[in-house]
């Protein structure tokens, strides 16, 4: 046998312990993991000495806004921050400007993103004010169906008991999963951080989640629930998966960061759901190794201009750029001890693969897709300005990391390779990721 491309002599994990081996591409997949000396003949070799080759990471919650709001970010830009990043494959968000509720506004994302790439992009439709209207020409190309109940993409829209099951009933007409933002309309607008803490709390989350999971009855279809961020919610899921079919994710934002770790002058820290207490986060990382309450990290990457961040609190937007953080940040915790490498790679890779469907696709193992990160253990500091999104400012500003993602390939092609990038745009990366 010949193969395109071996990484060789590198870390790799197995049965969850490191072993030194070489890893095998052919056509777009992997060939094979290798022991030292026994590797196939290549066109090219990369010497992996020293480095980790991991599947790269999943992330199933990604805005990567462009058409109006390329500002913000486009295809090119966010999916170059997934590169370096070590993210191989996004899944991006409805809430664009105009939102993606016709075939034809997702006909114009999958253009511009086919052209721009540089990882895999797959997408998620909203749904029409009437849910009749729901064009299902949408379905082959999209992952899931996602809803935000405190602020509807379709404008005018409220979710009580009757939208809801409409959702849950196109969910299951389609074979795809429902996602939610648990949260609920606001009756004002907060004219303080502490009513803004207050409209978007814990028990607003918590009853958001009860409200769907009491409104799904009817249909087998499953529910993913987006970002949790307290601990109750977490607790809430634990007791009702067995009766209902249910994912649900996490961001590395609310696991480690604390809203009293910040001043809250600007909106450096301002997301939705909000950062909560050290007793949130440290109960949300239980819920996702040692609980299984939570299936999955997800960014939720919401990338906004400096201005947009730097107005004051009430005023600035929510969000923060989370492509390039993810993996220095968890790869930290397990560098630390605090996680285990089985559960790094469930988390990350092979979880977020299985809750949307795709296969192939999470795992370092012959016949999958080569999608792999090589990462360097060293230390450095998360720099929000050396970042290729467009977004800039990020709460983990000046964290101390471990982990550095040097190369990335997408698809069996070397993408970024020694932190920069060897190709350009559009090249490699499937668009639309779907499912089979
Ligand atoms: C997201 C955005 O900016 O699109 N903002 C955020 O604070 N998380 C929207 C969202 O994910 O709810
Ligand atoms: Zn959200
Ligand atoms: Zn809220
Ligand atoms: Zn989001």
């Amino acid at each position: 046998m010949s193969v395109d491309l071996v990484l060789r002599e590198g870390t790799i994990i197995q049965d969850g312990s490191e072993v030194i081996r070489s890893v095998a591409i052919k056509a777009n997949k992997i060939a094979g993991v290798f022991q030292l000396g026994s590797e196939p003949e290549a066109k090219e070799t990369i010497d992996c000495r020293g480095l980790y080759i991991l599947p790269g990471l999943i992330d199933i919650h990604v805005h990567l806004r462009d058409l109006e709001q390329s500002s913000k970010e486009d295809y090119e830009s966010g999916t170059m921050a997934a590169a370096a990043g070590g993210v191989t494959t996004v899944v991006d968000m409805p809430n664009s400007v105009p939102p993606v509720l016709t075939r034809q506004v997702l006909e114009d994302k999958i253009e511009r993103a086919l052209s721009k790439r540089f990882v895999n992009v797959g997408f998620y439709a909203g749904i029409p004010k009437k849910a009749e209207d729901f064009d299902v020409r949408m379905l082959p190309d999209i992952l899931g169906l996602k809803v935000y109940p405190h602020a509807p993409l379709a404008k005018g829209v409220k979710y009580n008991r009757n939208r809801i099951e409409d959702c849950f009933r196109l969910a299951d007409e389609g074979n795809v999963p429902l996602l939610f933002h648990p949260d609920l309309p606001a009756k004002e607008e907060p004219s303080s951080l502490e009513e803004f803490l207050q409209i978007h709390s814990c028990e607003a989350e918590a009853k958001a989640l009860n409200l769907f999971l009491d409104s799904k009855v009817k249909y087998e279809s499953r529910l993913h629930v987006c970002h949790v961020s307290c601990a109750g919610t977490a607790r809430a899921i634990l007791e009702r998966r067995a009766e209902a079919t249910l994912t649900a994710e996490v961001t590395p934002h609310h696991m480690f960061l604390a809203s009293g770790d910040f001043s809250h002058e600007d909106g450096t820290a301002k997301v939705l759901p909000p950062l909560r207490s050290p007793y949130d986060g440290q109960k949300l990382a239980g819920s996702l190794c040692l609980m299984c309450a939570i299936d999955c990290i997800a960014s939720d990457h919401a990338p906004h201009t400096s201005v947009e961040k730097q107005a004051p609190f009430l005023e600035a937007s929510s969000g923060f750029p989370g492509l390039e953080t993810t993996l220095p940040v968890v790869l930290t915790e397990v560098f630390e001890g605090r996680m285990s490498w089985v559960d790094y790679l469930r988390v990350c890779c092979s979880a977020p693969a299985s809750i949307l469907g795709i296969p192939n696709k999470g795992v370092l193992a012959k016949g999958y897709d080569a999608d792999i990160v090589l990462v360097r253990r060293e230390k450095w500091k998360i720099r929000g300005r050396d970042f290729h999104s467009k977004a800039k400012i990020t709460p983990f500003e000046g964290r101390d990391v471990l982990a550095r993602p040097v190369s990335t390939i997408v698809g069996g092609e070397i993408v970024f390779r020694d932190s920069g990038f060897v190709i350009g745009p559009g090249l490699t990366g499937r668009v639309p990721v779907r499912r089979p």
